[in-house]
């Protein structure tokens, strides 16, 4: 395949080779199973097993709770309007709060969130019955960063490399092996998805599990979850997402001294955090207008009736991680 800077590499050649090679790879009675998680990569993968071998394929989506506020819904309509395989969509909100009861270790909840992602994804998997092969949305950096290629090296357990397939012993197909994320977006571009979808941010696949700094609950997911779509929202009515990395609020565990109503109000501390990056091994923070901080502020403390406090994170990486945890 031909790498980007070659001058040669084209996303419509790239469909039409991907298409040709899955057609290829899937013989006529073959079924596959793909995981869909909402984001690009996998998004991008759904709509070429959907060229390649029209409704043979069945998708799973598995909802575990630590998505952000209107991402469960935004998959399943897009599948529903736009392609033809099955969906599958387990909701196992409860099973992965469950699973991460009590604990408070960030490795932790990377591992019992991947852990059990498998358990679940292959149970349905395996309940399908005649399925030969898994189609992921391996990405080249996914490759790198989890040590699996040359010069990677593990800072942290990633769970969207690895693991499924040899649990299941399907055959593996992972069209986008090779590509950057810059290509990825080409494609999807050039399949006609959503710009929602070509300009998601990148998005851990623990999800806000590990934005909340301590034991996860429902409770402050919730919190968590609209401190979010409030950052978000003002980072795209002041149409400066395109120019971020990645932008999200972290619910810090901290609990500070406020003032609501006139009154004393001991609430949650969130901290917003937007960097600017080209590839995620290193960042900077984002030198965010004032304004817009102080109304994101401002919205956020009157919104949400638990946060009494809202800071900016001014860490870059290295020495700071993008995440919290
Ligand atoms: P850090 O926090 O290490 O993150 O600077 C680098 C990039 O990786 C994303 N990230 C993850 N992605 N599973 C993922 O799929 C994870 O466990 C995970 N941890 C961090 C992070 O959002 C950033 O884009």
């Amino acid at each position: 395949m031909d790498k980007i800077g070659t001058g040669e590499w084209k996303p419509r050649k790239f469909i039409e080779e991907a298409v040709r090679q899955i057609g290829r790879t899937v013989g006529a009675g073959e079924k596959v199973v793909c995981a869909l998680s909402g984001g690009l990569d996998s998004t991008v993968v759904a709509f070429l097993l959907d060229l390649a071998i029209g409704e043979r394929y069945v998708a799973i989506f598995v909802d575990h709770g630590m998505l952000r506020q209107g991402e469960p819904e935004e998959v399943a309509s897009l599948f529903k309007k736009r392609l033809r395989g099955r969906l599958i969509h387990v909701d196992a909100r409860e099973r992965f709060l469950k699973a991460l009861r009590g604990v408070t270790e960030p490795e932790e909840k990377r591992r019992i969130i991947g852990a059990e992602f498998i358990k679940l994804f292959k149970e349905k998997a395996l309940s399908l019955g005649d399925i030969s092969y898994l189609a992921q949305g391996t990405i080249l950096s996914d490759v790198v960063e989890s040590g699996a290629g040359p010069g990677g090296a593990a800072i942290k357990a990633h769970h969207n490399v690895g693991g499924l397939p040899e649990e299941l012993g399907f055959k593996l197909i992972e069209p986008l092996r090779d590509l950057y994320k810059d290509q990825v977006r080409l494609v999807g571009k050039e399949l006609e998805l959503p710009e929602a979808i070509l300009q998601r941010q990148p998005f851990p696949g623990p999800g806000l599990a590990v934005r909340i700094i301590g034991e996860v609950t429902a409770g402050k997911l919730a919190i968590l979850r609209q401190a979010d779509a409030i950052f978000r929202e003002e980072i795209a009515a002041a149409g400066l997402g395109q120019r971020l990395w990645q932008y999200f609020a972290v619910l810090t565990g901290i609990r500070a001294v406020g003032i609501k109503e006139r009154r004393r109000h001991y609430g949650d501390v969130v901290a917003l955090r937007a960097v600017t990056s080209t590839d995620a091994m290193t960042a900077g923070w984002a030198r965010l207008p004032g304004d817009l901080l102080e109304k994101v502020s401002q919205r956020i403390t009157g919104e949400i009736p638990a946060v009494s406090r809202v800071v900016y994170d001014i860490t870059s990486k290295p020495p700071g991680t993008i995440e919290w945890e």
